[in-house]
């Protein structure tokens, strides 16, 4: 289908199964002023799009503003939920193709069937709300919706794959554009925007205030929690048909006493001295610090030891050979 503007439409019309939202492709009609943004949105409002009712529905008003702001030709939204990004984009006559495992469409295991330069994804944040059990079955889950996924690692696992099906997708010139939130949980943090992969040339990370969250005005044990209030937007660009950027992060603990380039003597003294409980004499001190990677290339390693406690500003001597951690230093 040819539109007004040019647009070859040529979404896979005859497909079984295949049901656009909007059914009738429109001439994208951006009769509106291309927005002023920075990197921090705030809409206390969420516009009259897609269903309110939805769990963890979106603003429109957000994607409002970016397709008005990037105007592409053509949008999706492979987990559109409650369908805000298909409302926005029948509001502004863009061509909008949105699925989501509440049709059947599951995004890490099906084929997407068309490209778009504008991919709007909001992923469930983790498990902190389970779709398809709590807004569409009754309780029983879906295999497929990663909300469902326990284990962090493995759901990121999953993200990665959703995104990269997504970007694969994007025309070059054209843009991925993720919604996503931190999760806290006993104490940790567990941060989508950190630890998932970017494909593509990073183009914005921007801050979007929360606004009415279930966690608003929640009492929480700790003291030493901050509420979490905003999420990220991430743009990515894509520049090329063949290469591609991608960042990933790699989150692993490290035992530092197998390397020896990581901590200086000061340091390893320091931890040694907060695995003793803060005070220890000299022979514990050795017996600490003994198998250290550090220790490997140096012959006179406890010579070094009593050379850093003598010199650390942190390190007292309290009595004959016993040394402690202070704050004085
Ligand atoms: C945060 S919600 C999206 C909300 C949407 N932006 C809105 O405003 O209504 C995340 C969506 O991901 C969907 N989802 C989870 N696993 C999926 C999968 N494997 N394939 C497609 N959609 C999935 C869920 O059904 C849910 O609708």
């Amino acid at each position: 289908m040819k539109t007004e503007d040019g647009w070859i439409e040529e979404i896979f019309e005859n497909e079984p199964g295949y049901t656009p939202l909007i059914p009738e492709i429109r001439a994208v009609n951006y009769n509106v002023a291309k927005p002023k943004l920075s990197t921090l949105f705030s809409y206390p409002e969420r516009g009259p799009y897609g269903k309110n009712s939805y769990m963890g529905n979106c603003s429109g008003l957000l994607i409002r503003d970016l397709l008005t702001f990037f105007r592409p030709k053509k949008v999706s939204d492979y987990m559109q939920g409650g369908g805000t990004c298909g409302d926005v984009c029948a509001e502004l006559g863009v061509p909008y193709i949105g699925r989501d495992l509440n049709m059947g469409f599951d995004l890490m295991g099906d084929e997407i069937g068309e490209s778009c330069d504008f991919a709007f994804l909001h992923p469930p944040y983790w498990n902190m709300k389970k779709y398809y059990r709590k807004q569409w079955n009754n309780g029983k889950p879906h295999p497929a919706d990663i909300s469902e996924t326990g284990d962090w690692g493995e759901f990121l696992k999953q993200m990665n794959v959703c995104l990269n099906k997504i970007y694969q997708s994007v025309r070059v010139g054209g843009r991925l554009a993720v919604l996503v939130g931190d999760i806290k949980r006993r104490g940790k943090l567990y941060s989508m925007q950190r630890e998932m992969m970017i494909p593509g040339d990073l183009e914005n990370i921007a801050i979007k205030l929360q606004h009415n969250t279930s966690s608003e005005g929640k009492t929480y044990g700790s003291t030493n929690f901050m509420e979490i209030v905003h999420e990220y937007l991430v743009i990515t660009l894509r520049k090329d048909p063949y290469k591609m950027a991608v960042l990933y992060s790699n989150y692993k603990v490290v035992d530092v006493r197998e390397h020896a380039n990581i901590q200086t003597w000061r340091d390893i003294v320091q931890a040694a001295m907060e695995s003793l409980g803060g005070e220890a004499s000299l022979e514990k001190v050795y017996d600490e610090i003994q198998g250290h990677k550090k220790c490997e290339s140096n012959n006179n390693w406890q010579a070094k030891i009593r050379q850093t406690l003598q010199r650390g500003r942190d390190f007292v001597n309290k009595d004959r050979g016993t040394w402690a951690l202070s704050w004085e230093g």
